[in-house]
């Protein structure tokens, strides 16, 4: 393992993917020698005595007091799951401007307000929400209105392509995944694949995709992250959620999956809040499953 693979290039910590890094591996660290190794169902490292330094063991932060010593993870999945509209991808204005056409081809009254409540909710629910109090749909326009919403957010989303790839996305992911973390997507919308495809992010960044074709079990309900979780056989209490929406927030907090807060708004009750991953850290993410051991 050589220096320059110490995090970010800035040295606040040393990585060990057991995954990827070769067991058996000595490196001085800050004047410290780290010996890596891994045993059955554990990773560990010893550590002469120096000044602290930070490691981070698949994902795991560890704080290293100054004194030698021998630090141990238990080697399980830990994963990142990941929402896609408006966390990986800019892709919520395009919902909104298809509704909005929906909406004044109903006559009915939709605006950027009324559409927070629309983040992370299913194509059916979205529609329920923008015609409550203001028209009765039967389920013939139903289907209509959400076939027609359809058409017009794929013409929206083609013509986008790259541009809706939100900006350090992929280096966020990629980040993550080096440290060992297993990265899934979970998303309400049957979009899904096409979005990843158009961002160039279908192949490399997720080892797993659970949407809106598996399962048509809107978020608040965890089922959505759930099925993320277990595709990557990571239990629910290993598992941090990204997500832009209040439903999401709240489908982590029902699947007993800790939840980071990504965007503007509705999601400060989170475990831990980011503008956005650009702005993200992943050392809070290291942190995180760091707390938890
Ligand atoms: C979510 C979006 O990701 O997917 C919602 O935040 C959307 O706005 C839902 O309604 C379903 O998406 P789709 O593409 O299947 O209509
Ligand atoms: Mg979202």
């Amino acid at each position: 393992m050589s220096k320059e693979e110490a995090l970010s290039g800035d040295e606040r910590a040393l990585l060990f993917n057991p995954d990827r890094d070769s067991a058996g591996n000595e490196i001085t660290y800050k004047g410290r020698q780290c010996t890596f190794r891994i045993e059955d169902s554990s990773a560990s490292v010893e550590v002469v005595a120096g000044e602290p330094i930070e490691i981070v063991m698949g994902g795991v932060l560890f704080s290293i007091p100054a004194e030698a010593g021998t630090h141990r993870i238990e080697l399980r999945p830990r994963a990142c799951i990941f929402d896609l509209d408006g966390v990986v991808a800019d892709s919520a204005p395009c919902h909104y401007r298809a509704w909005k056409a929906i909406a004044d081809k109903l006559g009915i009254e939709f605006d950027e307000e009324k559409n927070h409540l629309l983040r992370g909710v299913s194509r059916r629910r979205s529609l329920e929400i923008m015609a409550d109090g203001q028209v009765e749909l039967s389920e013939e326009d139903i289907e209509k209105c959400m076939t027609e919403k359809n058409e017009i957010y794929k013409g929206m989303i083609a013509t986008a392509g790259m541009s809706l790839l939100l900006p350090g996305a992929r280096e966020f992911l990629k980040k993550l995944r080096r440290a060992g973390l297993k990265i899934a997507l979970a998303s309400a919308s049957r979009n899904a694949k096409t979005i990843l495809r158009n961002i160039g992010m279908i192949d490399g960044y997720f080892d797993a995709i659970a949407d809106g074709t598996d399962t048509s079990i809107a978020k608040p309900d965890p089922a959505v992250f759930l099925m993320a979780a277990k595709r990557v056989n990571a239990a629910p209490s290993d598992c941090l959620v990204f997500e832009d929406a209040p439903a999401g927030v709240d489908a982590a907090i029902a699947g007993k999956m800790g939840s980071v807060g990504v965007g503007p708004a509705g999601v400060d009750h989170a475990d831990i809040r980011e503008d956005s991953l650009e702005k993200a850290d992943v050392y809070d993410v290291f942190e995180f499953f760091g707390r938890k051991g």
